[in-house]
């Protein structure tokens, strides 16, 4: 069920009025089932919702992390992987230094399949990579790269398509084995990122609609995949302007499957697939 715009209302001013989060500018629809469920569970009116975020800072933060949908994949829509892989990521060899910023990274799968490409070009020691989130909560499942194992087809099929063929020259490519980046325990239900690959991300909690640019650098790469999506199109395009300013000449905006560019400033990019490239 969804909750009506009134209530919507009630929720975004409670939780402005007693924290640093605003929610004012994500998309409705994705709010109200959020939103729905934060009642169920928690067996509350709006009303009762409302006083409960006045008094309670910590059940603010319990909020926060029902409110952010987390979904993520190794290697999700492989089609970009492959791209990057065999197109863009020999772009960046020249450069003396690669810096990266993943902008809701969620759980860390997206940025460990940037590591491993990396890895394969041997780029990894001159990449700098920030992956930030909004949820606290995710971020410490990042830093210890170990995932459930519930969505093993996926994870194989994904990485296959990936580390195992080539789209563009079916006779050029090597296969890479799993094993090399993961540890699997099928008993265990558990995916493990192999130590090599822990410690060269630094994982932080960042607000990219309250916080912007706190890093005080450009970028050669932004991640912010499956994240505008659930924002209302004005910050989408507040935000794709913030991506170009922030982004070194020719440097890529990585965006999600489902997510898009409209309007003059998709002028200023070159886009391929959910590629876009700064002009
Ligand atoms: C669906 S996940 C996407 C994960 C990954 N980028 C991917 O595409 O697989 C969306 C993530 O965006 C984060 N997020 C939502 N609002 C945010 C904000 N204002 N600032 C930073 N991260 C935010 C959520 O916490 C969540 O982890």
């Amino acid at each position: 069920m969804e909750v009506d715009i009134n209530s919507i209302k009630i929720f975004i001013d409670s939780i402005k009025e007693n924290s640093n989060y605003d929610f004012s500018n994500y998309s409705e629809k994705s709010l109200s089932r959020r939103i729905d469920k934060i009642l169920f569970d928690n067996r509350m009116s709006i009303e009762e919702l409302a006083v409960k975020i006045s008094k309670d800072k910590e059940f603010i933060e319990k909020i926060i992390i029902e409110v952010t949908v987390n979904t993520t994949e190794i290697f999700r829509d492989a089609k970009t992987w492959q791209l990057l892989k065999y197109k863009y990521i020999d772009e960046l060899k020249e450069k003396e230094k690669i810096s990266i910023w993943d902008i809701g990274c969620s759980t860390g799968q997206e940025v460990y399949s940037m590591l491993i490409l990396l890895n394969e070009k041997n780029l990894l020691p001159k990449a700098e990579i920030l992956a930030t989130d909004l949820n606290s909560e995710v971020l410490k499942i990042a830093e210890k790269g170990v995932y459930k194992f519930r969505e093993i087809d996926e994870f194989i099929d994904n990485y296959e398509l990936v580390m195992c063929s080539n789209p563009y020259d079916d006779k050029n490519h090597i296969d890479i084995p799993h094993k090399k980046y993961f540890e699997i325990s099928r008993r265990k239900n558990l995916i493990k990122i192999k130590p090599n690959l822990l410690n060269k991300i630094a994982f932080l909690k960042h607000d990219i609609i309250q916080e912007k640019n706190i890093f005080d650098k450009k970028f050669d790469i932004i991640f912010c995949r499956n994240v505008l999506i659930y924002f209302k199109h004005d910050l989408q395009n507040k935000l794709f302007d913030f991506f170009y300013q922030n982004l070194n000449d020719d440097g890529l905006l990585i965006i999600g499957r489902h997510e898009g560019m409209l309007g003059p400033i998709s002028n200023k990019f070159k886009k391929e697939e959910s590629i876009y490239k700064k002009l």
